[in-house]
């Protein structure tokens, strides 16, 4: 076994961002990424910010035969899983794309790492696994399931199935990391989050508006029992996502089982606040209207970050500020996304 991460789905915009991160710490990576929603310009900005070289294979982690060819010449020593499907409706007007996908990608993987004795596994898991009767602060203990869509289900899937893994093999380390909003971009401008089509998430609308590329914002619900009557979320800067990857790679290369932990800051923000957030700090308008409740939105989420500080020693450190410039700087630089 060499000392090389491979990372699939780092040309998108999470794993892009633990990418560079990931080498700016000293790690050695590879990444496979079938670039289905993403683009291979990413990687190369991900070598341009960091001056690594990044092996990069463009292959469907789904596909053994061409993923088993990729283990062999790089030898990883660990895996950080970031590819799959992820636009909520899109799950629920098409549930078998989204579970083929999904778990085909997660199961081609982890047949992998048991054949060639790899340990080490980082799944990009999400607050919505957490289950209807959970209650703000979301603690890692807290019941999980009853997912309002295919999407959160294949990550409550992919859980279940790469805790068994573990179980079954006692030399893996297996890490699941919930994540709640992750927002913002590096600080650069040369890498960010690039949704295909009309974005369904909050950020990439906002900075839409105002590029001028949307009219205007449409905000969810404004009778929420919440202090401004807008959902409240857990907005948590990419770049601090990024670094509680690097923290939770070293914990996994040092032990073996599988641990859960929430990437959140702890605070909540409301629709609002980053809206006018954003108009604040960037100086730009977003006009916005208030329109009906989304389907399956919760009013209140928010992470209790503790277990990700006293065992990994990882906090966020970026402010709503930090999330709305870095935003929208990205969008500013790169209008239409990679070109
Ligand atoms: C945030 C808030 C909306 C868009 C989802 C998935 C989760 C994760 C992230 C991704 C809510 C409001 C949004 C808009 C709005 N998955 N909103 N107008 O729903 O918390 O989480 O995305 O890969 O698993 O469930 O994030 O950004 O869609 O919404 O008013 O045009 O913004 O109602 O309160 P969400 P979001």
């Amino acid at each position: 076994m060499g000392s090389t991460i491979l990372l699939t789905g780092a040309a998108g915009y999470i794993g892009s961002h633990t990418a560079v991160a990931l080498a700016q710490a000293g790690y050695d990576l590879a990444i496979v990424d079938n670039c289905s929603n993403s683009s291979p310009i990413a990687v190369e900005r991900c070598r341009e910010l960091t001056g690594a070289d990044i092996p990069f294979y463009q292959a469907d982690v789904a596909d053994k035969a061409a993923l088993m060819e990729i283990f062999h010449q790089v030898k990883p020593a660990a895996v950080m899983h970031f590819s799959g499907y992820k636009a909520v409706g899109e799950s629920v007007a098409q549930p078998l794309k989204y579970y083929r996908n999904n778990l085909d990608t997660t199961l081609s993987l982890l047949e992998c790492m048991v054949q060639e004795g790899v340990g080490a596994f980082i799944f990009s898991s999400s607050a919505t696994v957490y289950g209807a009767n959970a209650t703000v602060p979301y603690r890692e203990s807290d019941p999980v399931g009853g997912c309002t869509n295919p999407y959160g289900w294949t990550k409550l899937m992919i859980e279940q199935i790469a805790q068994d893994t573990a179980a079954a093999n006692p030399n893996m380390s297996v890490v699941l990391l919930r994540y709640f909003n992750p927002v913002g971009a590096h600080e650069s401008g040369r890498i960010g989050e690039n949704p295909a089509g009309i974005p369904n998430n909050l950020m990439p609308y906002i900075t839409q508006v105002a590029v001028g590329k949307l009219d205007h914002l449409n905000i969810f619900g404004n009778d929420y029992d919440t202090p401004d009557g807008t959902g409240v979320r857990d907005y948590i800067h990419v770049v601090d996502l990024a670094q509680g990857h690097v923290a939770a790679l070293k914990y996994a290369i040092e032990h073996t089982g599988a641990e859960v932990f929430n990437l959140g800051t702890g605070r909540g923000v409301s629709v609002l606040e980053l809206v006018n957030a954003f108009q604040t700090v960037n100086g730009v308008s977003v006009p916005y209207e208030f329109a009906p409740r989304r389907a399956g939105d919760l009013a209140s989420v928010w992470a209790d970050p503790a277990k990700a500080r006293e065992i990994l020693g990882w906090t966020a450190e970026k402010t709503v500020e930090d999330m709305v410039a870095d935003s929208w700087r990205w969008q500013k630089n790169n209008p239409d996304g990679y070109v």
